[in-house]
């Protein structure tokens, strides 16, 4: 029998029984990451292999760098996935694989290892879509929770209110205008001379700093009647403000200015995404590890009276056991891919 129908029997026996460990590979930007995922909840190992001091020197990810290390490190990251799980490939039962969205060389190393060890196995191959990974990161902290709920993903890439009405199914609320949330982050902090990334140091810049020092404010952020969002405009604001004082020669405290951009884009975020909530609201991608994000999203969802789910640290940044989470309920649904399976560098999250 030909892989295809193999694949095909073996997806219709695994949705009959219920159950699937799925070894999900991640390779979208700058992590090289695999995990085995049981039943779309229950880890079982989780490697993430992270490239950012190979980055740290050029502000930013190289995507050609990214591609070849993702090369180097796939094979030690998977063997390890499998070693730390104490399974080998004969005890697996699907492979999950981000396809998009992210960077095509990048995105290209996992799929293609996918291919190899599903053809290897003869196993279902699950194009997984990173962002719908990014939701499943909360799958795996909060076991009751199930579609449908609002979610607000923000990530270096993405800035989205969507409506998840299932597994595999997201409808567009609002969503940013110009720059990511992660992306805002990321360049304010290179001009406030952080390393890359910048996230997580303008976050501990920002600790020491006043949010109420300057006020960045967007007009367009500030209409009632609007879920779509714009931080470029905060950016420039940032950037003006440091360039006028460096002319005049005055010294500007880098942590207030941290603390009230964070304030500014922390602020739009949870108040868009609370007003677009009404019954749960889940919190994604890699911008979900800011606390003070997600300390005003949950005070704001209490006061409206409605749930608030974030991921564990662990699973807010990339990672694969969030793709083995959204994977495996593509698999139970239905999905697989050929062994044509490609890269898609823009792949939307949202079904219209
Ligand atoms: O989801 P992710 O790991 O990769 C993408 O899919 O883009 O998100 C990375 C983004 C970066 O822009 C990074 O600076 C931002 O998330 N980020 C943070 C924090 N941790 C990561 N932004 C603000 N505060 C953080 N603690
Ligand atoms: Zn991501």
């Amino acid at each position: 029998m030909s892989y295809d129908s193999l694949a095909r029997e073996k997806q219709a026996a695994l949705i009959e029984r219920g159950h699937a460990t799925v070894l999900a590979i991640e390779t979208s930007c700058d992590e090289t990451a695999c995990a085995i995922v049981k039943d779309g909840r229950e880890v079982l190992s989780n490697v993430v292999h992270t490239q950012i001091p190979l980055h740290r020197k050029y502000g930013g990810v190289v995507p050609e760098l990214a591609s070849r290390n993702h090369v180097e490190r796939i094979g030690a990251v998977v063997e390890k996935a499998l070693e730390d799980a104490n399974l080998g490939l004969k005890d697996i039962d699907a492979v999950a694989v981000t396809c998009g969205p992210g960077l095509v060389g990048a995105l290209l190393v996992g799929v293609s290892y996918a291919k190899g060890l599903s053809l290897a196995g003869n196993l279902p191959l699950i194009g997984t879509n990173h962002i719908l990974g990014h939701i499943a990161a909360n799958y795996l902290t909060f076991p009751d929770l199930e579609p449908p709920f609002t979610a607000l993903i923000a990530s270096g890439g993405h800035s989205h209110i969507v409506r998840v009405h299932d597994y595999d199914r997201c409808t567009l609320i609002g969503r940013t205008r110009d720059d990511a949330a992660g992306e805002a982050f990321d360049k304010v902090a290179r001009v406030l001379g952080l390393p890359y990334p910048g996230g997580p140091e303008l976050e501990k810049l920002a600790r020491e700093g006043d949010p109420k020092a300057f006020r960045f404010r967007s007009a367009f952020n500030e209409r009632e009647d609007e879920f779509d969002m714009s931080f470029s405009g905060l950016k420039t604001a940032v950037i003006n403000l440091l360039h006028t004082a460096e002319q005049k020669g005055e010294e500007v405290n880098r942590a207030d200015v941290a603390a009230s951009f964070q304030y500014e884009v922390v602020s739009i975020l949870s108040d868009k995404a609370v007003r677009a909530a009404f019954d749960t609201l889940v919190l994604a991608g890699g911008v979900s590890a800011n606390a003070a994000l997600r300390e005003a999203l949950a005070k704001k969802a209490k006061k409206k009276g409605i749930r608030f789910c974030c991921p564990d640290f662990l699973y807010c940044t990339d990672n694969a056991a969030m793709i083995g989470s959204a994977g495996f309920y593509l698999l139970m649904k239905g999905h697989r891919d050929g062994l044509d399976l490609n890269a898609t560098p823009y792949l939307s999250v949202v079904s219209e």
